[in-house]
């Protein structure tokens, strides 16, 4: 692989941090996150790794939905800095070879953001249009409900017009029009703005929403993804759009941009999410073998963003609803757990019980995976939930620093948990100091990825274990390969693999010190305990002799 492609395709590679401001790390003791304490802990997400950075809304908002409530597009919240701070820190993170992309949550505003005020004022206000208004709404269908804990319907009744808006999600959310070529003139200024601050691209919130609300009112409704997408070409060749596209496969790939790739450069593969996490709730490799061998391969220089949890609910929703009650009977059997009827409210070290080797194969898995591996900060220490706090804020906990929290000197806003999770037992500090801990097994993972472009660029194979519990994969590349091999059961298992055309090389285990011998084309492999394995196919002669040691002296 030439590592030139992989610099200007950057983020068929990357390996994406996502937090948010807010909960990461207070810089003037007052509780609340901000950019300025964000930019302290720069050097420490370099150590890390990761090589992009996702920030979550940052904008002014009345915070009714966590800041996916916007008032202001082109700001910062003052709770989090200003502008300055904001510059300061993509100066740092620049600095330190990081790019940052943000989310653009443009399918709706808040319902305080003077567009909308001026919308709602009177139907003849120059903005009426911005937003989507209805005499007569439809009915709605109730499994278009994306909250039904507190929304009944897509419509509200506004009394001062008579007229009805349309809100995807909350009320307080209405959408935007983008039938209304004034309002994607506006949407195009926003990213042109941010871009211009340095942002490489965007995570695009909820946007099947954002296509589906222009409905018939635009002749193709996804050529409006292709205008944003060549718009930020024409300013900056490498920038992106990561969309938050949660549909089947068959649906999902117009979204790609039907072949050609002119739409979004990445899409977040929810099928293979939610089903690695019925793999993970049988301890069987099929269904993650399922969606592998069903997804297709992304349009030329297209790429699967891979995650396991994100900021949001856990949502099963493409699940069957046995299914989906396999993984609640397994990682969220409580009530109070699960969230909206499709979902559960909890971070991946907590649903896996705490288990380190559990939990260390499961981000092993994620990060072999085809794709893009997309992080949730505290993943890499193993933070858990708080489940005290309302809904999905859950898992939206202050970073945990140190034994005391570290978070802030004053009282968070949202408070850490306490016991297992809590952070006297789960921080960063601790595990820095520990070889064993989760934090180095991350750092391990994502230098590994990062030297195995196979991964990400390659061909990608699933092969036969003959074993319910295995899974593994091979991932070839200008003829060099890298097959990963996990096992998802607490037993032992032995598997063979058959690598016939790779019968003159050695396999070397990238995550510990061993190489194997492929024999007749085939090599056997023991597994321990959720044991995984990344083995680099390498010529016998670039192996080390057995007793290096002793030579090297
Ligand atoms: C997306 C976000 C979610 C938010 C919703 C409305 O699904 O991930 O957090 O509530 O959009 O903006």
């Amino acid at each position: 692989m030439r590592l030139t492609y992989t610099s200007d395709l950057w983020w068929k590679n990357a390996v994406i941090y996502c937090l948010d401001v807010e909960t990461y790390k207070d810089g003037d003791g007052d509780g609340i996150g901000d950019f300025r304490g964000l930019t302290q802990q720069i050097d420490y997400l370099n150590s890390l790794g990761v090589t992009c950075l996702w920030l979550m809304p940052f904008f002014p908002t009345p915070n009714k939905d966590d800041g996916y409530d916007i008032t202001d597009f082109y700001s910062v919240d003052p709770r989090l800095g200003t502008l300055g701070d904001f510059v300061e820190f993509m100066r740092t993170a620049k600095d330190r070879g990081m790019r940052v992309i943000a989310d653009l949550v443009v399918n709706h505003t808040s319902d305080q953001h003077p567009w909308f005020k001026a919308s709602r004022s009177s139907k003849d206000s120059p903005y009426r249009d911005w937003y989507v208004w209805s005499d007569t709404p439809e009915p709605d269908d109730p499994k278009a409900i994306v909250f039904p804990d507190k929304e009944d319907s897509l419509w509200e009744l506004d009394e001062k017009t008579g007229q009805y808006y349309f809100h995807s999600f909350y009320r307080f959310q209405p959408d935007l029009n983008v039938a209304n070529p004034e309002v994607r003139d506006e949407i195009a200024r926003i990213l042109g703005f941010w871009m211009e601050l340095g942002l490489s691209g965007f995570r695009v919130d909820a946007v099947p929403f954002l296509i589906e609300n222009v409905g018939d009112k635009l002749p193709d409704p996804h050529a409006f993804l292709a205008d944003l997408r060549a718009f930020m070409s024409r300013r900056e060749g490498g920038s992106i759009l990561l969309g938050e596209v949660n549909l089947p496969y068959k649906d999902l790939v117009a979204y790609f941009g039907d072949g050609n790739g002119d739409q979004l450069t990445m899409c977040f593969d929810f099928i293979l999410m939610q089903r690695t996490w019925l793999a993970l709730a049988r301890n069987e490799a099929g269904p993650i073998v399922e969606a592998l061998s069903a997804r297709s391969k992304p349009p030329k220089d297209s790429q699967w963003g891979t995650f396991l949890r994100n900021h949001d609910e856990l949502t099963l929703d493409k699940l069957s609803d046995e299914e989906r009650q396999e993984v609640f009977d397994a990682f969220g059997p409580e009530k109070d757990m699960q969230i909206y009827g499709r979902g559960l409210r909890r971070r991946l070290p907590s649903m896996l019980g705490g288990d380190l080797r559990r939990i260390k194969m499961a981000y092993s898995l994620l990060l072999s995976m085809p794709g893009t591996p997309v992080i949730f900060y505290g993943e890499e220490i193993g933070m858990g939930e708080n489940l005290d706090e309302e809904g999905r804020m859950a898992v939206r906990i202050p970073m945990q620093w140190s034994r005391s929290g570290g978070f802030s000197d004053a009282t968070p806003v949202r408070k850490t948990p306490k016991g297992t999770f809590g952070p006297e037992r789960v921080n960063v500090a601790d595990q820095k100091r520990d070889p064993d801990s989760l934090l180095r097994w991350f750092q391990l993972l994502i230098e590994r990825y990062r030297e195995c472009p196979e991964l990400a660029w390659g061909e990608n194979t699933v092969l036969k274990t003959g074993h319910p519990a295995v899974v593994a994969h091979r991932c070839d590349a200008d003829g060099s390969t890298v097959v990963a091999v996990h096992n998802l059961s607490d037993t032992a298992a032995e598997v063979e693999l058959v690598l016939k055309d790779l019968g003159d090389r050695m396999l070397t285990d990238l995550l510990a010190d061993e190489t194997m011998e492929i024999i007749d084309g085939k090599v056997r492999l023991p597994m321990s305990p959720h044991g995984c394995r990344w083995l680099r196919a390498a010529p016998r002669e670039d192996m080390p002799p057995e007793d290096a040691s002793i030579t090297a002296q």
